[in-house]
């Protein structure tokens, strides 16, 4: 058995001649965070709907808790708590009595449920406030209550941040955090903001029309972010020349007459430029630069960047 909670393999939807999830393979582990980041259309929505068997597979496999979700819905699914599309709350009812709606129809029978759920959101308790006098904010939270009110192992959250401020971010991320940290679960959010992706998740897909291009761990992700040097100088081609043959240096590129990169982090920089300076190269500019992020998904996606 595998240790994954949520493993897929060749996920495929196709609608029309147009292939909305290609072949997609994921793997989420048990008790942590995993992040779909893609921009619009790229299709996240639709592979969560198929794991939740809300949309039919074209082809490939679903498995949720080592098992085929195919034939083991029934005993797959209510272990799942969700947000895909806004569950269709009452209007002229508060916060309490609509999640008292659904606790019914999923025979839960103690006010505990709601309770607990509505503090899992810092919503409170019997406000007397009607859902169409909530803000954005608060609907969003009664939404995620809704999706942990049963306590359930794996939580799938289509992004959970959409249309909320930059506070409201902050304190739903806080919270989401908190479901895996202090209660084990499993969650898996979507979210076309790298920014927030990368600052909640532990683990990350990237996904592009349809196609998984990358799946790693923040960490890992964080690592091949590399860090380079650049120099200005008046020969870069000599000056390349002198790092390899005089100190050993690989990695380095030639990007302009004056310009050049290395990406070999032995590099001392100080030994560099009285190397150049001592060859008689004037040195106008030494830096160390870093790779974010939104630079490396420009990379994958193979140009345009996302949020
Ligand atoms: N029921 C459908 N019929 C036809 N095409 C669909 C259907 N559902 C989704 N699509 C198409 O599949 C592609 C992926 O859509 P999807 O909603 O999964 O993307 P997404 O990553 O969730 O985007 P967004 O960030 O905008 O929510 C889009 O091109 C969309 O138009
Ligand atoms: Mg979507």
């Amino acid at each position: 058995m595998s240790d994954y909670v949520i493993e897929t393999r060749g996920l495929t939807k196709t609608y029309g001649e147009q292939n909305s999830v290609s072949n997609l393979s994921i793997h989420v582990r048990k008790g942590r965070i995993y992040g779909l980041l893609g921009r619009n259309g790229a299709g996240k929505t639709t592979t969560m709907r198929m794991l939740l068997g809300l949309t039919a597979p074209s082809s490939g496999d679903v498995k949720i808790f080592g098992k085929p979700l195919r034939g083991n819905e029934k005993n797959i699914l209510p272990r799942i708590g969700s947000l895909i599309e806004s569950p269709g709350f009452y209007p002229n009812l508060t916060g309490t009595e609509n999640l008292r709606i659904f606790a019914d129809l999923r025979g839960l029978k103690s006010p505990k449920y709601i309770k607990g759920a509505l503090e899992v959101v810092n919503l409170p308790y019997r406000d007397k406030k009607l859902f169409s006098q909530y803000s954005l904010g608060m609907k969003q939270r009664l939404a995620i209550a809704l999706a942990v009110m049963h306590n359930p192992e794996l939580l799938i959250l289509d992004e959970p941040i959409n249309g909320l401020d930059p506070i409201g971010i902050a304190e739903v991320r806080g919270f989401i955090r908190e479901l895996c940290d202090a209660t084990g679960k499993t969650i898996l959010i979507s979210s076309h903001i790298l920014s927030e992706i990368s600052l909640l998740a532990d683990d990350i897909g990237i996904i592009d029309h349809g196609v998984l291009l990358e799946e790693e761990s923040l960490k890992e992700l964080e690592a091949k972010n590399g860090k380079y040097f650049r120099f200005t100088v008046s020969n870069a081609a000599l000056a390349a020349n002198l790092l390899q043959s005089k100190l050993g240096i690989q990695n380095v590129q030639v990007d302009s007459a004056n310009e050049l990169t290395v990406r070999d982090l032995r590099l001392d920089t100080g030994a560099a430029v009285r190397l150049f300076v001592d060859a008689g190269l004037s040195v106008s500019d030494a830096h160390l630069y870093e790779d974010t992020l939104e630079d490396y998904f420009k990379q994958v996606t193979g140009g345009e960047g996302i949020a």
